[in-house]
């Protein structure tokens, strides 16, 4: 079976390699003890794969179990990769795996626990009022989240595609380190492959590049669409769609680009900022989500570029970008008014969507 073929294979690379894995089989004795039998209470959130719950191990650490919601042969794929995936991978921006355990029709994963929990919940959950994200930390979480993504893009072995990233996937640690995290969705891609073709677009909707919505192939540049939007809603605050009416929704994308050509940097901010930002930093931040976040996968910057344009390292591809045309041409208000039709079901949930017609491997995007 897939599951144990995997676990071989992670075991047989753990065993091979110079360093000791810092993962371990946990038992479901031990993690029914450490969540206090999954109480309610002691439950963070739960997302498209299942539950996920706060628990303290006999030796006081605090961990973090994701139970898989009902097992089946789909949740056994998305629970095999993100093993595969979490045994290889270890950067100080993208989170750290425990161990697992799979018993019967249980299948848990085990993580670090995150103090701060996610972007998220400080952008647009309960502690977003209360003690909002200061620009210091944004930058920071922007940085951290991009080294971490370079990680996967650049230095893995193979490459990985993550296809999943959003503000619910960039957790914070107690110091406000961003850690990327789950892997479920994501892929590794074969050596001297440039993207993978999947028959099931999964992801976010507000953080989908349109030729993975539309044609199935993933490449890098997907994650750095989505990265792009979440560089914009971590300068504004504002969601990755927000509803205008009842039928019509407008992304993050739409109403940011517009105010960039008028220069109106000051209206992107978060106004729980309340003016405290550095302008040039606001500027980079917002000029980068948007060249990442553009339709055309070639024209988008590499996650190497975002790290390198956020840090402000590179003045020539700044400029560059700065007079790129995209923030020149003024609006064609006829044309694109910056709205799209959709369905109100369409708000901000993840979705595993079919193709609807068979997928070309040749497809030109
Ligand atoms: N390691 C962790 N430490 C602290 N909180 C966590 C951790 N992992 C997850 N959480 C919390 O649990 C919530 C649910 O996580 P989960 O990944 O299941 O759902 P999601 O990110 O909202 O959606 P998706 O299933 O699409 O990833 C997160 O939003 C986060 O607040
Ligand atoms: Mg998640």
């Amino acid at each position: 079976m897939a599951f144990w073929f995997c676990c071989g294979k992670v075991s047989n690379r753990a065993r091979r390699g110079k360093e000791q894995p810092t993962w371990r089989v946990f038992s479901l004795k031990e993690l029914h003890s450490a969540t206090n039998n999954f109480n309610y209470d002691n439950k963070l959130g739960e997302g498209c794969f299942g539950s996920v719950y706060w628990g303290q191990l006999w030796d006081g650490s605090q961990i973090v179990v994701k139970r898989l919601k009902v097992w089946s042969n789909i949740d056994e794929t998305e629970f095999t990769v993100e093993l595969e995936i979490l045994a290889r991978i270890r950067h100080k921006n993208l989170l750290s795996f425990r161990g697992f355990c799979a018993e019967g029709q249980e299948r848990l994963i085990v993580y670090e626990y995150m103090h701060n929990l996610s972007l998220h919940s400080h952008l647009h959950g309960h502690h977003s009022f209360e003690s909002p994200l200061d620009w210091n930390r944004r930058m920071k979480i922007a940085i951290g989240s991009a080294e971490g993504i370079v990680y996967l893009h650049h230095q893995a072995t193979p490459r990985i595609i993550h296809r999943d990233i959003k503000s619910s996937n960039v957790l914070l640690d107690s110091d406000f380190r961003a850690k990327v995290a789950d892997f479920g969705f994501a892929r590794l891609i074969p050596d001297g492959a440039t993207h993978v073709m999947t028959t099931k677009v999964k992801g976010t909707l507000g953080y989908l590049a349109p030729e993975y919505a539309m044609l199935g192939k993933a490449y890098e540049s997907c994650d750095v669409y989505s990265f792009g939007v979440l560089l914009l809603e971590l300068a504004s605050g504002r969601r990755p769609t927000e509803k205008l009416s009842s039928t019509v929704r407008q992304s993050i994308v739409d109403w940011a680009l517009p105010l960039v050509c008028e220069k109106k940097f000051g209206e992107i901010a978060d106004p729980r900022l309340n003016g405290n930002y550095v302008e040039a930093e606001l500027k980079r931040v917002v000029l980068v989500a948007l060249m990442s976040a553009q339709d055309l996968p070639e024209k988008r910057p590499t996650m190497l570029d975002v790290v390198e344009l956020l840090k402000g390292e590179s003045k020539d591809k700044f400029s560059h970008i700065e007079n790129s045309e995209m923030f020149r041409n003024p609006l064609d208000a006829e044309t694109n008014d910056g709205t799209s039709e959709t369905e109100d079901s369409f708000d901000y949930i993840s979705e595993e969507k079919e193709l609807e017609r068979p997928l070309r491997e040749n497809a030109e995007l």
